[in-house]
């Protein structure tokens, strides 16, 4: 301060407009923000119809009523997620005698998450599974409810599975209770989350996988979890390199189809993940994005190549992944109907696998869902100047320059 007053009164100094001007481009950041909350993305379902404001009031008692809803969300997925904690799952006996039998199987598991609402699909996948030399001996289940369970179990008495029953949990939550199909959901979710962190301190490497998947090819023979040694996790994503509008979503996770490899840090990473699901309205898989962004977790996204969701369809099909995860974007229309409508089923009615389907499946999938590749052509993504300028911003201040804060809040419009 030898200078004393005179420094700064007479002149202003370059560095001083600089770091003003810093200051007010911050400042003015959040609000630019706002308007990005319309993006949405498209692997998930949508639960209810987007509501449109007419005015400025009607805009603002929505929010309130729409924040007010969202705390309600939460709240409830807090309470009711205590009552299976994580201590309760990793203690559990049934579960321990599980986690035994996957640590003494010779390549990490493929898990599979399921429930009577998805029984049929999972048994069409096994039919999938079954003409895939080396898959189905490293498939294990694990049910959220007893009768579905009993099912498998009678079906399939050689693979490995367990119950976690949510049921008792669901039925604490009356039928007419507000978003209790979101509610449940994300409680299937938590549960899942809490499953991985077990195995994960257990030290047990897993692919936790989905029954609405279909291998083209032979994803097993890849070995993918050797060909990346040094990685914790690796993940799908969504989106489509043939569609321009993917690419502000570049490198988010899907979620569908992940590898884990059992160690203290991918515990952290999914207890970590846990408490992030029970403070905030977002799904597990823009969480996992997020929390990727950290590199000690040694996060790799897998190329869309091997695995795609169902964006994929979206675009024209000369190559065809080696896996795909086909979500149902319609409301009147069950899983099985659509895996019908699309060739994709693999089982007969009496129970027997069709192998000509599963050889198949290649054609079937270039020729599934052609209302989704007639959007292609009239689907001319511009950015505007303002969104450009946004994203040019983010990335000059280095604020969420992969969107990944945006991706956080998908869900809000759900609710
Ligand atoms: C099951 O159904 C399929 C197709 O209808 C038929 O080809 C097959 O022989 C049947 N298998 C048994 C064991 O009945």
């Amino acid at each position: 301060m030898e200078n004393g007053g005179g420094y700064g009164s007479t002149r202003f100094s370059f560095s001083v407009i600089v770091v003003l001007f810093v200051f007010v481009v911050a400042a003015l950041l959040p609000f630019i923000f706002v308007s990005f909350f319309s993006m949405k993305k498209i692997c998930f379902r949508k639960l209810e119809i987007n509501r449109k404001p007419q005015t400025i009031g009607d805009f603002l008692s929505m929010l309130s009523v729409h924040l007010f809803r969202q705390r309600n969300i939460i709240q409830t997925v807090n309470e009711v997620s205590q009552k299976l904690s994580f201590e309760d799952i990793h203690n559990d006996y049934d579960f321990v005698q599980f986690s035994e039998q996957l640590k003494a199987m010779e390549k990490p598991p493929y898990i599979v998450f399921y429930d009577s609402s998805n029984l049929d699909i999972f048994l069409n996948h096994i039919c999938n599974l079954e003409f895939i030399p080396g898959a189905l001996p490293r498939l294990v289940a694990v049910s959220f409810d007893t009768s579905s369970h009993m099912i498998l179990q009678e079906k399939y008495p050689k693979i490995p599975s367990v119950v976690i029953d949510l049921d008792p949990i669901k039925d604490t939550l009356p039928e007419a209770y507000e978003n209790r199909r979101y509610i449940i959901y994300q409680l299937v979710l938590l549960t899942r989350t809490r499953i991985c962190a077990s195995l994960a301190l257990r030290g047990i490497s897993f692919w936790a996988m989905q029954q609405d998947s279909l291998w083209i090819e032979n994803f097993d023979s890849m070995q993918l979890e050797d060909r990346y040694p040094d990685e914790y996790m690796l993940f799908d994503t969504v989106g489509n390199e043939q569609l321009p509008e993917y690419s502000r979503m570049h490198g988010w996770i899907c979620g569908s189809t992940f590898f884990i490899r059992g160690n203290p840090t991918t515990h952290q990473f999914f207890m970590q993940l846990d408490s992030f699901m029970r403070m905030h309205q977002s799904p597990d898989s823009s969480i996992m994005t997020y929390l990727c962004g950290h590199r000690n977790y040694r996060c790799h996204r897998l190329p869309r190549w091997i695995i795609s969701s169902s964006d994929y369809f979206r675009g024209t099909r000369e190559n065809t992944p080696v896996m795909i995860q086909v979500d149902s974007d319609q409301k009147d229309e069950t899983k099985m109907e659509l895996f019908q409508r699309a060739n994709f089923i693999f089982r007969h009615e009496n129970g027997t696998c069709d192998r000509r389907a599963v050889h198949k499946l290649r054609d079937a999938v270039r020729l599934a869902f052609p209302e989704k590749l007639k959007l292609l052509g009239q689907n001319t993504y511009a950015e505007s100047i303002y969104k450009r300028l946004h994203y040019l911003y983010k990335h000059i201040f280095n604020v969420d320059r992969y969107n990944n804060k945006v991706f956080l809040t998908v869900h809000y419009t759900l609710i």
